[in-house]
């Protein structure tokens, strides 16, 4: 294990340490759905070792034997001073935070909070298909608002979506991406801004999932949710899992505006006790000392983004890429291929490379395939290879 971990000490690029014999050996969902000899370039896990201090963290942990229930406030604390720090935002207050097992169930809770079942939760199509099973399991159902051609928010359509989802004055919530998962778009302030006076006069409750938003280029600026005006009753689900690979070290918070504070004192005590103790003290090390690794992987991103829309250039210019500025996913157009509604199942099928089918990302998603960045440039050139081997 140690020779994972020596090299993110020197903050070099995380996403070129491993080799593909490393990665085989792992036992995650990405390395093991498929055969050997398919490449993964799928699930949102990344081909990087852990940050050392997270590794330290929870070494250190399991020396002392520190594998009870989780407690205290370090988690909401770290993640207000990296709020600070990143994004020039204060108002993350540790009073209206919460811990919860992972994101996606903080999520049912959140919408919990704000609608009872039966009731709508509007989302931005194509979206993260955990979405549409979470809100379908939680019995609540899913209004559709559609990104533009731009894959921005179209604000058209969100409010249509509210003015369907409130259609006999029953409660709705709007569970936005923020960054956007699968094209990586970084919504801007003024976005954010109209989207909460949409809410506001539509009487919509806004949930955010800013799962993402720890992985977003230098030269793009996230902007919570809970920081913009007319946002003070949302909603907002953050993570390290994302931004250090930590899905196994499970944890998450979620936190309320000001006048969200009564609803989030409804989350039971044991939703938070439910929370990985290992996961929080991970995460907790991630946001308070894994920045410096954070910067070599968001840089490493930035490359294999450019990389990815130049290789597409070259070996399948029919694919159309807007490159997004987080996330460490790519969305890519093929319907010009003509490989039809599921292209990913053709280049799984022909070309042996394992990437998302857009068919399970709601209404927009035929057509379409979603890539994983997160991994070696020698491994995306590969996969580009074996995606225009199954169309030549
Ligand atoms: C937008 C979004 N939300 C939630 C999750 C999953 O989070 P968790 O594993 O903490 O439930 C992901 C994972 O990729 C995601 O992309």
């Amino acid at each position: 294990m140690s020779g994972l971990f020596s090299g993110a000490r020197t903050a070099v690029n995380p996403l070129r340490q491993l080799t593909i014999d490393q990665l085989r050996r792992r036992t995650s969902l990405k390395w093991r759905e498929y055969p050997d000899d398919v490449l993964p370039l799928w699930v949102a896990e990344m081909d990087v070792p852990l940050a050392e201090p997270v590794a330290q963290a929870i070494t250190d942990a399991v020396a002392r034997g520190d594998t009870g229930y989780p407690a205290g406030t370090a988690y909401p604390q770290a993640l207000a001073e990296f709020a600070r720090r990143r994004w020039d935002w204060d108002g993350l207050a540790v009073e209206r935070t919460a811990l919860v097992p992972d994101v996606m169930h903080g999520v049912v809770e959140a919408l919990r909070l704000v609608t009872e079942p039966g009731d709508a939760v509007v989302v931005n199509c194509p979206v993260y298909p955990p979405f549409y099973e979470f809100v379908a399991h939680a019995n609540r159902r899913i209004v559709e608002a559609p990104l533009g051609a731009d894959l921005r928010i179209d604000l058209g359509a969100l409010d249509d979506a509210f003015r369907r989802a409130r259609v006999g004055g029953r409660p709705a919530a709007y569970l936005l991406c923020s960054p956007h998962n699968p094209t990586g778009v970084v919504h801007r302030a003024a976005e954010l801004t109209a989207v909460a006076g949409l809410a506001e006069r539509h009487g919509v409750r806004v949930v955010a999932d800013e799962i993402h938003a720890p992985v977003v280029a230098a030269g793009a600026r996230f902007v919570p949710y809970l920081s913009v005006p007319g946002a003070e009753n949302g909603l907002s689900l953050m993570s390290a899992s994302k931004g250090w690979n930590l899905a196994g070290l499970r944890g998450g918070l979620l936190v309320a505006g000001p006048a969200a504070a009564g609803d989030l004192a409804r989350v039971p005590i044991g939703v938070s006790v439910s929370t990985s103790h290992l996961g929080v003290i991970a995460h907790t090390a991630a946001f308070r000392d894994g920045g410096e690794w954070l910067d070599a992987l968001v840089t490493g991103l930035d490359d294999n983004r450019r990389l990815l829309a130049a290789l597409l250039a070259e070996h399948l210019p029919a694919v159309r890429y807007q490159p997004g500025q987080a996330t460490c996913l790519a969305w890519l157009d093929c319907r010009a291929l003509g490989l039809g509604d599921d292209p990913a199942a053709v280049f799984l099928e022909r070309g042996r490379v394992a990437l998302n089918s857009g068919l399970t990302f709601g209404t927009g998603g035929g057509g379409h395939v979603r890539l994983n960045l997160a991994t070696a440039p020698e491994l995306i050139t590969e996969a580009v290879r074996r995606m225009a081997s199954a169309v030549g």
